[in-house]
């Protein structure tokens, strides 16, 4: 493998120069786009440094030092930087280079893509497409000239206000743009293409008006209405939860077909994955609809929590990203169900997050080495990022929170901070000690709570005592007790209201005594999850049917469900003809009959996935485990037939609605079906569903039974679906993935098949995420087949990847480097693949960071 040296966040340093302003002029063309790059550049303080800028994959055409152009006897050129020496304390520097957008596959810099030009510069994409000191600490105002031909590109669209406009020769055009706000060149973009245009405005409580517009590709205007209302509902809520108004006088959100991420939160200008904007009701699902919201209201909130106030350099990424996922995840809450959209987040954190620690790329919400930064949108930096901010939050309460985030921006507005200002403020505005709070920052790994307790009749007082207990995380970090906020209440039976609170766990082991406690006391703890921790207390099966119907956290009520079904899957794992207790079922049909919302039943009802569990057990045999959730499964669907039928049946109506109810039921239907598919009669059932359904959440839900139980009608849906959506791009990823979900041994021969079917193509990530992507992650039986051919597959396709666009293939070689949670034939098997990746040509950065965190 290329040696690459890693970055350390102790290392940093004040740039040696600033730049006040860059005027860009960018001529655009398929392989030869000119960039004209006008800097002025001022030297910070007094020194003889050179001037060393970041450039790559670009062709150096000039450099101008005052007007006047010097050789390359003044400047040194490298793969990856042009220094310049012997620099006043202040010039205009003027920069040219050709670059090639059509031949970039990696889809960072300036790209062209399905007839659009885009960019995407976070985290280091800037650097290709011009020389600059690509680094969030160095700010800038942009003017930004954009040519290009006007039949062809009839929108040229930049960061900022439009600021001139005309005609040229030979049928161009161009426009200019001008952005006031001193910005990061990580959020600079530019957009040319011919779209549909979906305009709209927004008044701001100080009465100024906004103008609106959403971009889609030609024919797609309907599909835009709902990223328009998410828009304004995002704009109307961050006013009304934090004072925060929007800033331009234009909001411009571009949706494009390639995009390695879900959308990009550049000043003025979003950039989007078409998957996060188009929605309408035929073609998308009830999650479609509210994860566009989700990323529309994130970009958004964006505007603040990362444009205004920005990172000092990419260690403190969590700084923007765990602050913004918080507010983003705070808004989907107060526009849906509270509870399910906690669950929906705490679901991720502890199958995907949880993973993330326990595996080789372990690292802190504000990492300390880095060696390829795309590699650092993680879940720990995003989610587990988000829950420390929360527990922030909790600590402090909400008025004491948005206090701080007040003086947070009263401080900091217009700097590029780290996330050490931001605690501070926090802990300013709040008079509150968030000393040891801090160290969230620098530890990596899952604490874990081990949980005992003593109940005293004779005086009646109960005792609760916690342990923080941390497991060695893969970069091998000492580990400090945390402050962890641990929301708790002591059910009983006796006719005394509750007591419950928050306990502050601060040490190794901590004892909280209760008195007047009349009765022995269940505790029910971490409600609402108030820590991203494992909690381990031995709660018995009538424990956790109390918890289920007693506790007042909606939440805990869930969770106890949760932790009955995982255990009866870890004893399933061991001895799969375990006898399960009618118990489980009546505790499921009391959930069925009570009269909670259906969205919040229907999580009741999912089991633990995969993952959570694989992440819950050690060295697991994957065959073992999918085994046993489907027994326990079984199990259920056989005691409850009849129950879920009936629900099912009480549940399918004719007409469409989207409101919360209507959404709650189709979810409550569509988890009976779930249930149902397992039984005789499931073709029936899902083939009819298949042919009513009049929205795309029950006919997915359809081929999806199919595909898992791999039901006779499997490939006559699986036909008719495509017949039926060939052409729209983001269905067809459905369809692709439900291949790629299929439960049959000739899976790998099918998706093989698929590479060459004409509608796939590798260099889309939306597709290569829809069939490569769901395969791995998702078709956990086969993924982990013990014949290998999944990870041969898997292998393969990342060999393709790796120099098609390294940030795809380095997403997707996750399922593989979280080896250590499954048995050690597994393990070598997956290992071996690893080893074969190390051997290939020109490896990415990408790859080589995780391979050697994964083999070491
Ligand atoms: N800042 C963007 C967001 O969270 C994500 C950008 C990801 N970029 C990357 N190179 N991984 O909305
Ligand atoms: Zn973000």
């Amino acid at each position: 493998m290329t040696e690459f040296s890693p970055r350390y966040l102790k290392d940093y340093q004040v740039p040696d120069y600033k730049i006040s302003t860059v005027d860009l002029t960018i001529e655009l063309d398929d392989n030869k786009t000119i960039v004209t790059n006008v800097m002025n550049v001022i030297k910070s303080g007094e020194h003889q440094r050179a001037l060393v800028l970041d450039g790559e994959h670009m062709q150096l055409k000039s450099v101008l030092i005052n007007q006047t152009q010097i050789d390359s006897s003044q400047y040194q050129l490298s793969d990856s930087t042009l220094s310049i020496t012997n620099l006043p304390e202040q010039f205009t520097l003027t920069i040219t280079t050709e670059i090639n957008p059509v031949a970039n596959t990696a889809l960072e810099g300036l790209y062209k893509s399905a007839d659009v030009y885009c960019t995407q510069c976070e985290a280091e994409g800037f650097r290709r497409i011009t020389y600059f000191l690509d680094r969030p600490d160095v700010m800038a105002v942009y003017t930004t000239k954009i040519i290009a031909d006007k039949t062809s590109f009839p929108f040229l669209l930049a960061n900022g206000n439009k600021v001139e406009q005309g005609n040229l020769a030979n049928n161009l055009h161009y426009v200019t743009w001008h952005d006031p706000f001193p910005k990061p060149c990580y959020l600079f973009a530019l957009v040319a293409g011919n779209f549909d245009l979906l305009s709209d405005t927004f008044t701001t409580t100080s009465g100024r008006e906004v103008k609106l517009e959403l971009f889609v590709d030609k024919g797609n205007l309907s599909r835009g209405e709902h990223a328009m209302v998410s828009l304004k509902k995002s704009m109307l809520w961050d006013e009304q939860q934090f004072n925060l108004e929007y800033d331009l006088d234009i909001y411009m959100i571009v949706a494009v077909d390639f995009f390695n991420m879900g959308a990009m939160e550049n000043k003025g200008l979003n950039v989007f994955n078409s998957k996060f904007v188009l929605a309408d009701d035929l073609s998308a699902t009830d999650d479609d609809f509210f994860n566009v919201e989700a990323v529309i209201a994130h970009e958004y909130f964006h505007n603040w929590t990362g444009n205004r106030v920005t990172c000092r350099d990419w260690f403190q990424l969590s700084l923007k990203e765990g602050l913004t996922v918080f507010r983003d995840q705070q808004f989907s809450a107060d526009m849906h169900s509270s509870t399910v959209t906690r669950i929906k987040n705490v679901k991720i954190v502890r199958a995907q997050q949880f993973a993330e620690d326990a595996g080789p790329m372990a690292h802190p919400i504000r990492p300390e080495k880095v060696m390829e930064m795309n590699n650092f949108y993680t879940l720990t930096v995003y989610e587990k990022g988000s829950e420390v901010i929360r527990m922030m939050h909790t600590i402090l309460g909400d008025d004491a929170f948005k206090a701080g985030i007040e003086l947070y921006f009263d401080r900091h507005d217009g700097q590029a901070v780290t996330c050490d200002d931001f605690v501070a403020a926090m802990s300013d505005a709040s008079k509150t000690d968030l000393s040891q709070f801090k160290l969230w920052y620098s530890q990596s790994g899952t604490p874990e709570l081990i949980v005992s307790d003593d109940y005293n009749s004779a005086t009646n007082t109960y005792q609760l005592t916690i342990e923080q207990s941390y497991p060695q995380t893969h970069d091998k970090q000492e580990k400090q007790n945390l402050h962890i906020p641990i929301n708790f209440e002591l059910i009983t039976n006796d006719n005394e209201p509750n007591q419950g609170g928050l306990l502050h766990s601060k040490e190794k082991t901590q004892t909280w005594t209760f008195d007047n406690v009349c009765s022995k006391p269940l505790p029910a703890l971490l409600g609402n999850f108030s820590a991203p921790v494992k909690l381990n207390y031995h709660y018995n099966d009538q424990d956790l049917n109390t918890l289920m119907v007693d506790a007042s956290d909606e939440f805990n009520r869930w969770d106890a469900g949760q932790k009955l079904f995982a255990g009866y899957i870890k004893q399933l794992v061991n001895n799969p003809e375990l006898d399960l207790p009618l118990q489980i079922a009546s505790a499921l049909e009391q959930v069925l009959a009570c009269n909670a919302d259906n969205a919040f039943k229907a999580e009741q009802l999912i089991l633990p996935s995969f993952d959570e569990m694989a992440a819950a057990i050690v060295e697991v045999n994957p065959g073992s485990l999918v085994r046993a959730i489907t027994v326990l499964k079984g199990f259920i669907a056989e005691q409850l037939q009849v129950q879920f039928l009936q629900t099912y049946q009480s549940l399918c109506t004719s007409e469409f609605a989207k409101d919360g109810q209507a959404i709650g039921n189709r979810a409550l239907k569509n988890v009976c079906l779930d249930y149902l598919s397992l039984l005789d009669g499931a073709n029936a059932l899902v083939l009819n569903q298949f042919t009513d359904a009049n929205n795309m959440t029950d006919q997915l839900a359809a081929i999806k039974v199919a595909a898992l139980n791999d039901l006779a009608c499997f490939e006559d849906v699986m036909t008719e679906f495509a017949t039926q959506w060939q052409g729209n791009t983001l269905v067809m990823d459905k369809w692709f993935t439900i291949n790629a979900l299929h439960n049959n041994e000739n899976v790998v021969q099918r998706i093989t098949g698929l590479l060459e079917h004409p509608e796939f193509s590798i260099d889309n990530p939306n597709r290569a995420r829809a069939l490569i992507g769901a395969f791995a992650f998702y078709n956990s039986e086969y993924f982990h087949n013990k014949d290998a051919s999944g990870y041969e597959f898997l292998f393969e396709q990342l060999a393709k990847l790796n120099t098609i666009n390294p940030q795809v293939a380095s997403r997707l070689i996750t399922p593989l480097i979280q080896f250590k949670s499954f048995d050690n034939n597994h393990q070598q098997l997956m290992k071996g693949q690893l080893q074969k990746l190390t051997k290939l040509e020109s490896l990415s950065r990408d790859l080589i960071e995780k391979l050697d965190a994964a083999l070491k």
